[in-house]
């Protein structure tokens, strides 16, 4: 009867179809949770070199000395958190099973956003409380200090994605904490850094470098041939025997190498591929699914770019984009800029020079988000002419959910002066 009443109202609820699916066991993944990102593998290819030189360098620790500090660079997805969390979680157990003060901490310092967030996370590592707000850096600092020194506890301290810290907040806090051991009666700390960014050390003042990178550890990007093992050894924890092919891992593998060797990006491809093939419903992941991932995951790319550009970055990317739209013979920079001018007026909010739009427009086309060729006009001299290279239904999509602009789009282009 109830079968009979959903069937006469039309189509099912799409819901309970959805929910149904859920429930009933996947044939495609057998454990998902292996291609999560914050999975930690028991088993690292192509890495067990540097957990051996990491674990070289902390080693005096568990003999009760204080390990210099590291600083490990090397590119994204590279495996440097995944190196350092499986190296401090055995040093962990060791250092409980042989009773020690000894302590291990990780902060991600792009996470936890604040120099104030980071410097209260190593107050928390002692049981020191700090308010969430409040109190003043150096106060927290000072906190730290004084419980470091009290203590008899040997800290490990991981910085993770350090240049965030010092982008925010400058390099001071960073100083004070190479100098942290200074006159210590008790506890000591050693800084195992961490960055993706190799222009870092250069944003550090000399002194901080040289304290913070004692011991240097440098990550290379993966080949296409160390992706495949990489990947081959996760594929078998996460799906059912038969459903991922070699030939789907080696194209996930080369996808990923194409730029660099990026272990994150190889993972996320084989898991949005499972995904779509989930979907669909198909038994095995294909070829076909591992080339649709791949435009996903680059249009996920782009939105993630541009949804979080600077304001007037968005403001200039949408002039250009209602230039274009509205079929300006010549989208130059003065077409733009007075566009661009509209649309600052529309906000309520101050231009800028013509000078730094047209930094803008080459920092954009420097993305790849725009391009320009100089062009001449006999008399008018030279200009730039501006065209968009990313889709402009992506472009649509970051405008419709920016809430600064979402209701500009519709705004009218005027013909610059003179033109
Ligand atoms: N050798 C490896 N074996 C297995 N999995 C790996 C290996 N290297 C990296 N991974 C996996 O790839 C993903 C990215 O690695 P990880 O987070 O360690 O990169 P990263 O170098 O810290 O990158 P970022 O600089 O962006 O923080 C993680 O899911 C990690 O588990
Ligand atoms: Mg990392």
């Amino acid at each position: 009867m109830e079968e009979l009443q959903r069937k006469v109202g039309g189509a099912e609820d799409p819901l309970s179809e959805l929910i149904r699916k859920s429930l009933t066991r996947s044939s495609i993944f057998r454990n998902r949770e292996v291609l999560r990102a914050d999975y930690i593998p028991g088993n690292l290819p192509h890495r067990w070199e540097h957990v051996r030189r990491l674990g070289e360098i902390l080693v005096p620790s568990l003999k009760g000395m204080r390990p210099s500090n590291v600083f490990i660079y090397g590119k994204t997805g590279t495996g440097k958190t995944a190196v350092v969390k499986h190296v401090f979680k055995k040093f962990e157990e060791e250092a409980a099973r042989l009773n020690l003060q000894l302590k291990f901490v990780y902060i991600n310092c792009r996470v936890a956003g604040t120099e104030y967030r980071v410097l209260s996370e190593l107050c928390a590592a002692l049981d020191v409380k700090v308010p969430f707000t409040g109190l003043s850096k150096a106060e927290v600092m000072n906190r730290f200090r004084n419980a470091l020194h009290r203590s008899e506890v040997l800290m490990v301290t991981c910085l993770d994605e350090i240049d965030h810290l010092v982008k925010s907040s400058g390099d001071e806090s960073l100083y004070q904490l190479t100098r942290i051991n200074e006159g210590s009666p008790g506890g000591l700390m050693s800084i195992v850094g961490v960055s993706n960014d190799l222009m870092f050390k250069e944003m550090l003042d000399p002194r901080v470098l040289s304290s913070l990178s004692e011991e240097e550890i440098v990550f290379h990007p993966y080949t296409a041939v160390e992706l495949v093992d990489i990947l081959s050894e996760r594929a078998k924890a996460a799906f059912h025997d038969g459903v991922v092919s070699e030939g789907v891992i080696q194209l996930c593998a080369a996808l990923a190498a194409a730029e660099h060797g990026d272990a994150r990006r190889a993972l996320d491809l084989l898991r949005v591929a499972a995904e779509l093939a989930e979907r669909e419903g198909a038994e095995r992941v294909e070829e076909r699914h591992v080339r649709a991932a791949f435009g996903v995951i680059e249009q996920g790319r782009i939105y993630e770019a541009l949804s979080t550009l600077p304001l007037h970055g968005r403001i200039v990317l949408l002039a250009v984009y209602q230039c274009v739209r509205a079929g300006v013979q010549k989208v130059t920079t003065g077409a733009v800029y007075n566009q661009y001018r509209n649309v600052c007026a529309a906000l309520g909010v101050e231009p800028l020079t013509d000078r730094r739009v047209s930094s803008i427009i080459s920092e954009l086309t420097m993305m790849g988000v725009l391009s320009s060729d100089v062009v001449s006009y006999g008399r008018y001299g030279r200009t730039r002419r501006i065209a968009l290279n990313v889709p402009t239904e992506e472009l649509e999509n970051v405008f419709l959910n920016d809430e600064a602009l979402s209701n500009l789009i519709e705004l009218p282009v005027s013909e610059p002066k003179g033109a």
